[in-house]
């Protein structure tokens, strides 16, 4: 069963490598820290869509369709401070995002403008794609129902992000090319997975 579900959620993010089925069981014995990380997640996605407006602003249909984004992933964060507030836990300081750290160190160094782009469009299109995947696990593999709930509208929304940044890359950059570093950076996010531990503190 376990290995279906991994194979469905490849299928539908692309992503190489499925999250080690250890992950969840970590994650449930610290959701406090869960939840902390998590709302860094939304917020980091809020910010990162203003600034990808303001970077691109001749790009018109990337300014339209990133606004709503940014309301959309401020109100996942105001969502998760809520839960946080539910449980009498404070939001904690930002955690050190060595996952996405890793990620930026595959953005080419010294690109032209276009080839920058893409991969900011593609380093977002992969952030959503695994915390979809991570957001899924949750919804599933978690044994209270209401946080199974929670994150289930989580993963819902994130896999329509992963689609939208994969669309607009494509909306600017011929396909072929957009596909081509698409399947690079599912290689390097696999050696990436690989190579960090799991550790139940983190959505990555
Ligand atoms: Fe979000
Ligand atoms: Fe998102």
């Amino acid at each position: 069963m376990k290995d279906e579900l991994s194979e469905h959620t490849r299928n539908i993010l692309g992503l190489q490598l499925p999250t080690d089925p250890r992950w969840v069981n970590l994650a449930e014995l610290q959701l406090e820290e869960i939840l902390t990380d998590h709302a860094y997640c939304e917020q980091k996605a809020a910010t990162t869509c203003i600034s990808l407006i303001q970077k691109n602003p001749e790009k018109a249909l990337l300014v339209e369709k990133l606004s709503p984004i940014v309301t959309e992933e401020w109100g996942h964060f105001r969502q998760v401070l809520a839960e946080l507030k539910k449980r009498k836990l404070s939001l904690g300081r930002q955690r050190k995002d060595v996952y996405v750290n890793k990620l930026i160190d595959f953005i080419k160094k010294g690109g032209s403008p276009t080839e920058r782009f893409l991969d900011q469009m593609l380093i977002m299109a992969l952030i959503e794609a695994r915390s979809c995947e991570r957001f899924k696990r949750l919804s599933e593999g978690l044994d209270d129902q209401y946080m199974r709930k929670f994150y289930r509208k989580f993963m819902e929304s994130e896999a329509g992000h992963y689609t939208l940044f994969i669309n607009l890359a494509e909306h600017y950059i011929d396909k072929k090319i957009v596909r081509t570093r698409w399947k690079e950076w599912l290689a390097y996010e696999k050696t990436l997975m690989n190579s960090t531990e799991v550790r139940g503190d983190r959505i990555h």
